[in-house]
């Protein structure tokens, strides 16, 4: 006996709204901060977690279930067997090592290359139609990694990139201006690391171009004030890293927001690791880097073509080339 009686002349259900599948690789802080945050944001109808540790892993599904009278119904799935995320509509990858204090993203790439050997051509096995959304460091070369070991079409790998930076960008000079971070628009773009690029030309606060707006008032600002604010931001993980070992409630909000701009076809513009190949004179070989980019249900959409100073663009160039050179060295 079914717990609920259909009323009388009820219409048949409606087909339902498309499914979202989603499947975090990599259990860790990072990937457990990114399955909080879709499930508090109902992101997803199915949440797949995937990790080499099974017992560390089940214990992170039961403790997310138990949660369930709390959150928005969303299915939660956990297996070492990477079968289980068949059919995923996005496939977000953050397994992998992490850096040690004081330790470079670039200094991971060896031992996190190696696990994308397996993880991605697992991945793509049971879902060839899914969009790969990269987090694990150093994100913009194993996202150029993802991309050529899945032989997916550009606009369906991404990495999570410089929006985490940007956002990091934007709270420093909300704060410096005292307004509210929301209503900062602001680009780090470039690496996700030690070369990124913090595109000042472009800042506005509430549409008011801020160093116009500075110029006239004139009110003074040091170059030195701005380069002071995008040093905070680079050395912003390292510091987080020192103090707790590793960073994740930021990337897990970051992430979540790039996921409801993709899985809700939002269409909304985010500074993410796309292949930079044929932008601003970048033109040395495939890269992966940082620019303002449109994100949709087919990923990336298309790269906004946000004005960048002479200074900016050479910047911009130097990621790139301080990419191209690890990369050279894979033989991917
Ligand atoms: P963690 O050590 O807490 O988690 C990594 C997880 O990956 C572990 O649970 C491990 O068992 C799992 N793993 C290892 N091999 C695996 C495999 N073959 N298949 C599935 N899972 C596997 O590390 P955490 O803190 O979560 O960081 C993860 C990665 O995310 C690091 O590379 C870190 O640098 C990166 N990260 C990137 C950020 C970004 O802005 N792009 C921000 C923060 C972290
Ligand atoms: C970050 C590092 C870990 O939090 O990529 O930016």
């Amino acid at each position: 006996q079914a717990f609920f009686k259909p009323i009388l002349n009820a219409a048949p259900p409606s087909p339902t709204k498309r499914h979202s599948k989603i499947s975090v690789i990599g259990a860790g802080n990072v990937g457990m901060a990114i399955a909080q945050t879709i499930l508090t944001q109902d992101l997803a109808d199915e949440l797949v977690l995937v990790d080499a540790k099974p017992d560390k892993l089940r214990g992170e599904m039961l403790d997310l279930q138990h949660a369930a009278a709390f959150l928005p119904r969303t299915k939660i799935h956990a297996s070492t067997d990477y079968s289980v995320t068949v059919g995923s509509d996005l496939c977000i990858v953050t397994a992998g090592a992490r850096q040690i204090a004081g330790e470079s993203r670039l200094n991971l790439l060896q031992r996190n290359v190696s696990l994308f050997r397996s993880i991605i051509p697992d991945l793509v096995r049971y879902s060839p139609d899914t969009i790969l959304l990269i987090v694990s460091n150093p994100v913009d070369v194993l996202t150029y990694v993802a991309w050529k070991l899945s032989a997916f079409p550009s606009n369906r790998v991404i990495g999570s990139g410089t929006n985490l930076d940007s956002s990091r960008f934007r709270i420093l000079i909300a704060d410096h201006l005292d307004v509210n971070a929301q209503d900062v628009q602001a680009y780090i773009v470039g690496e996700h690391g030690d070369s990124s690029v913090a595109l000042w030309s472009s800042i506005s606060i509430g549409g008011v171009p801020v160093l116009s707006f500075l110029k006239s008032q004139q009110i003074a600002y040091e170059k030195e004030t701005l380069e002071n604010i995008h040093k905070e931001v680079i050395e912003g993980a390292y510091e987080v890293i020192r103090l707790k070992g590793y960073t994740s409630w930021a990337i897990g909000y970051s992430v979540a927001s790039l996921v409801r701009s993709i899985l809700r076809d939002q269409r909304k513009i985010h500074p993410v690791s796309v292949i930079a190949k044929g932008f601003y004179g970048i033109d040395g070989g495939q890269v992966f880097l940082s620019l303002p980019a449109q994100l949709g249900r087919g990923g990336v959409l298309g790269v906004t073509n946000v004005h960048l100073t002479e200074d900016e663009a050479q910047r911009l160039r130097n990621s790139a080339t301080t990419i191209l050179e690890v990369q050279a060295q894979l033989g991917v």
